[in-house]
């Protein structure tokens, strides 16, 4: 959804062309998160000029070419004029922002894209990523003291509070992180934000509270320490905050002395004699837009501030002593540019796809090993004995990743003897399902980011179950809130309809299965059968994409016309149609259901005659028979299907139209056959012309409830 980015250099040259690429450039990287519009704020002329905006509604292309023409965005309140600015002017310290923004208060239009101003001077600006949920409360109260809103969004309103903070205090003391400090504690909702202003020219403050931000930090120098202190303000500062829980109009400073801070200097950016030395930092919401900067990075905890000024990055805390750590190590991202480069392919979606040979195998690395039959996923490993002591293992999950967890419970229920429920996550909230301390949590998300699964993973530490996660994004909010988990390891995943994701997490999960049951004599067996057939399913993947090119031609034959189009399976395949009608939807735009065959007869059946496509999942199972059965009932009625089989099954007749794949153990094969469903999708999509890795209305990351 949507994307942050801000970039400070300090005493490191730039000409305001140079902020403008970068700033535009880590807003295409954050593309595929999906938005409706993007926008740019840099620094004017002077420290005390406004700041310039560029503002597009669409794709990141057009703003880079308003930015090429190089005439600013009139500031809300202001008159467009058609006044180019000097793309040449060199900085020799600066900060700048940049959004894209993914539409929720107020229709897509410069207007309401960011960043936002407090006022048409920009004092203060603003690019935010969440939503305030107090936001109207805070826009009455502006209202009524002459704040003049132009702008559908809640944002808006946060730049104001800034500007109104500022201005009511009567001896404008507050420095630039303790006049947000005030501002953050007004808010409810969740945010990360990014802010400027032209009172405090060369700094940025950042913030998050429910929405990732991480620091990307450049130096020619190498850092002295890994790791930044937070900064606690001392007990003297704690008395003299009149603002602390006082409301909106208390104002520090106006009741006493400003904060007093424990100021201790980074020891991550001292320089060896003491000089300052030049540094670039990079804020974003997504490691993608800083990666081709730097790869150390820190990511903020929620209700961290982080103010970045001369040079020096300081991070202070909204609230103190909450019992969050003091430090905040700087990590080293593993993602290499490339990949999250399209290569040879034409979209994102069909690199993913053909990815998954080798992302299988990247989640099997140092985890399978083949030669003694054994897997071990290291991070469960303390937390073995726990977890078969549970009374439930709860999966929650949205989208894709639900699916993926549908697909593995029976391998579950088979292999470990537990109950198991899978939920989705915004369901499982709204039920306020009971949730106890001897259950175990399991929270399965490509991104880690998604809202809905990351509150529900709240819920359940609050009430005490042991908590894991199975997320693909390192450093994500599910992967450091949980307890401990898996990461699915399938490299950086961009287009918007996940595939390599699923696979990778159908893996994850039946290892975890395995692992859980090693301690059962009665399932060696099967044990060993699974590991065996975990080892060929990387070429069992690639011998499914040799058939993309029929597959392609299926799609333009027979589906490409049509308006809708069912998928039916039952046991192990009820995961897949439900995956393939979800991939249909997302992004070829038709109608598509995925049918538990065996529900056939309660409804479904109604809508089969000779004219509407059917896709029949019938690889080799123990319930075969059952599904042969549910195809002579759809064939009965005149019903066209086009059938999924193993390549050797005879019984499947070739005068229906047929796509053979390799067969694999029953609890496995969903993943082979997802595969032929992704390609479809994949083709049905070009075939309609449809931008794949953009579908309408979607986004990546669902970060907002
Ligand atoms: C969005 C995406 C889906 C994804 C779902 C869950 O809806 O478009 O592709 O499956 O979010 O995302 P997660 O990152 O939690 O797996």
């Amino acid at each position: 959804m949507c994307g942050i980015f801000s970039y400070c250099s300090y005493l490191t040259e730039r000409d305001r062309k140079y902020v403008c690429q970068v700033l535009t450039n880590a807003l295409a990287r954050m593309e595929y998160r999906g938005y409706d519009s993007a926008g740019i704020g840099v620094d004017g002329d002077s420290p005390t000029d406004p700041f310039l905006l560029f503002k597009a509604v669409g794709k990141v292309a057009a703003l880079k070419q308003l930015v090429d023409s190089a005439v600013p965005t009139p500031a809300p309140g202001t008159a467009q004029t058609d006044k180019q600015v000097d793309m040449t002017k060199v900085f020799l310290s600066q900060t700048s922002m940049a959004h894209t923004r993914w539409a929720t208060h107020g229709v897509p239009s410069t207007d309401n894209c960011h960043p936002h101003v407090s006022d048409p001077l920009t004092e203060f600006s603003v690019v935010h990523n969440g939503i305030i949920t107090n936001y109207k409360e805070l826009k009455l109260v502006l209202q009524k003291r002459g704040y003049k809103f132009r702008t559908d969004t809640d944002t808006e309103a946060v730049a104001m509070l800034c500007k109104y903070v500022y201005d009511s205090q009567p001896n404008k003391r507050l420095n630039f992180q303790s006049l947000i400090k005030t501002v953050l504690k007004e808010l409810e909702g969740s945010f990360a934000f990014v802010f400027k202003s032209t009172h405090f020219p060369d700094e940025i403050v950042a913030a998050r509270r429910g929405s990732p931000l991480l620091i990307g930090v450049k130096t020619e120098r190498k850092l002295k320490v890994d790791f930044v202190d937070v900064e606690l303000p001392n007990e003297e500062n704690i008395t003299a905050t009149a603002s602390d829980g006082a409301g909106l109009l208390a104002v520090p400073g106006a009741n006493g002395p400003g904060p007093k801070l424990r100021r201790q200097q980074s020891r991550a950016f001292l320089s060896e004699d003491g000089m300052p030395q030049p540094i670039e930092f990079f804020v974003a919401s997504d490691p993608a837009a800083v990666i081709e900067h730097t790869k150390r990075v820190l990511y903020l905890e929620d209700d961290d501030i982080a103010h970045i000024a001369e040079g020096e990055l300081h991070i202070h805390r909204l609230r103190r002593d909450d019992g969050v750590s003091s430090v905040r190590a700087i990590e080293t991202l593993e993602i290499e540019l490339a990949e999250i480069m399209k290569g040879q392919y034409d979209h994102f979606m069909q690199k993913e796809i053909y990815e998954q040979p080798e992302s299988v195998v990247n989640t099997m690395r140092g985890r399978v090993n083949f030669d003694t039959g054994t897997i071990t996923l290291g991070g469960l490993k303390a937390y073995l004995p726990v977890i078969r002591r549970g009374r439930r293992l709860l999966f929650v999950a949205c989208g894709t990743s639900y699916h993926s967890c549908i697909a593995v419970r029976p391998v579950f229920e088979e292999l470990t003897e537990i109950p198991v429920s899978v939920e989705l996550a915004s369901d499982f909230l709204d039920r306020r399902t009971p949730v106890f301390r001897d259950d175990i949590a399991i929270f399965v998300s490509q991104s880690g980011e998604t809202a809905d699964t990351i509150l529900a993973m709240r819920y359940c530490l609050e009430r005490g179950a042991l908590c894991l996660g199975v997320v693909n994004v390192v450093g994500s909010t599910l992967s450091r809130e949980t307890h401990s988990g898996i990461h699915i390891n399938a490299g950086p995943e961009i287009g918007v309809a996940s595939t390599k994701a699923y696979t990778s997490q159908y893996i994850a999960l039946v290892m975890m299965a395995v692992q859980l049951s090693d301690d059962s004599i009665s399932k060696a067996e099967r044990r060993q059968q699974i590991i065996a057939a975990l080892h060929d399913i990387p070429s069992q993947i690639k011998t499914v994409l040799s058939l993309d090119k029929s597959l392609q031609q299926l799609a333009k034959d027979t589906l490409a016309k049509e308006k809708s189009l069912l998928i039916m399976g039952r046991g192990y395949q009820f995961a897949t149609c439900l995956e393939g009608a979800l991939k249909i939807k997302e992004v070829s735009y038709m109608h598509s259901e995925g049918i538990l065959a065996g529900e056939l007869k309660h409804g479904p059946l109604a809508l089969v005659d000779e004219h509407l496509p059917v896709i029949f999942i019938m690889t080799q199972d123990s319930l075969y028979p059952k599904t042969q059965s549910a195809l002579a009932q759809v064939t009965a009625r005149k019903g066209q299907p086009i059938i999924i089989c193993n390549e050797e099954d005879k019984s499947v007749n070739d005068t229906h139209k047929v796509i053979r794949v390799p067969r694999t153990i029953d609890c496995l094969q969903g993943i082979i056959n997802v595969v032929v469903l992704q390609c479809i999708s994949y083709h049905l999509a070009i075939l309609n012309g449809i931008d794949v890795d953009f579908p309408r209305n979607l986004a990546k990351s669902v970060t907002t409830e």
